[in-house]
């Protein structure tokens, strides 16, 4: 039975993919990130202003979203837990990466999909700011690709945060289609 519960970080209610956002040739790990419009193709992303990200963003006009898979769980929980203020996290973690066509960033080469994203607007709510960016280009690893416009959801394992430090990713099993009537 449902019942009121003391749930201090409600949004730990469901995990949520997780992407890792290039600023320049930082890289951070973020939970919290949506598509926001079809047309133009918008993207958000929260960032604290506590992140060292939020800082290279001043100087930046673009940032990367990078889609990674779950074998990378330990390397976003590393990126997660360090700040480019201290390290320089490309060279301490020998990330590879690969410059981004449009943007000045980075792409890391390990994901399955990345965007590259023009700033377009920044905006505060609550303890976090929603950057919200226009996707400039889309890279995929063919290899996930079902159909054009489809990844495989056979093959693709996002990476996903359901919080205190917990890593898991979707099981295609459970897979089942339900057409509109
Ligand atoms: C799985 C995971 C998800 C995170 N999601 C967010 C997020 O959505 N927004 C945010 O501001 N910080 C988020 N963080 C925290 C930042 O990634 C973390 O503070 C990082 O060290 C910031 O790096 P920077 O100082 O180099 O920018 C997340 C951390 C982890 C491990």
């Amino acid at each position: 039975m449902l019942a009121a519960a003391v749930f201090e970080k409600f949004y730990y209610l469901f995990p949520q993919a997780v992407a890792v956002i290039g600023v320049g040739k930082n890289l951070m790990p973020a939970a919290w990130h949506t598509p926001v419009s079809a047309e133009p193709p918008l993207y958000g992303v929260l960032i604290s202003p506590k992140r060292y990200t939020f800082e290279l963003l001043n100087g930046e006009q673009g940032f990367t979203v990078n889609f990674l898979m779950h074998d990378q769980a330990r390397l976003i929980a590393k990126l997660g837990s360090t700040s480019g203020r201290d390290i320089e996290k490309l060279t301490h973690f020998k990330i590879a990466t690969e410059p981004a066509n449009k943007v000045d960033g980075v792409i890391m080469s390990a994901s399955y999909g990345v965007y590259e994203c023009k700033k377009y607007a920044l905006h505060e709510y609550g303890d976090h700011f929603l950057l919200v960016g226009q996707v400039l280009c889309i890279h995929i690893d063919e290899e996930f690709l079902r159909e054009k416009g489809f990844v495989d959801e056979r093959k693709v394992k996002p990476v996903m945060y359901f919080g205190k430090d917990r890593y898991l990713t979707i099981d295609p099993d459970t897979l089942s289609i339900h057409k509109k009537d």
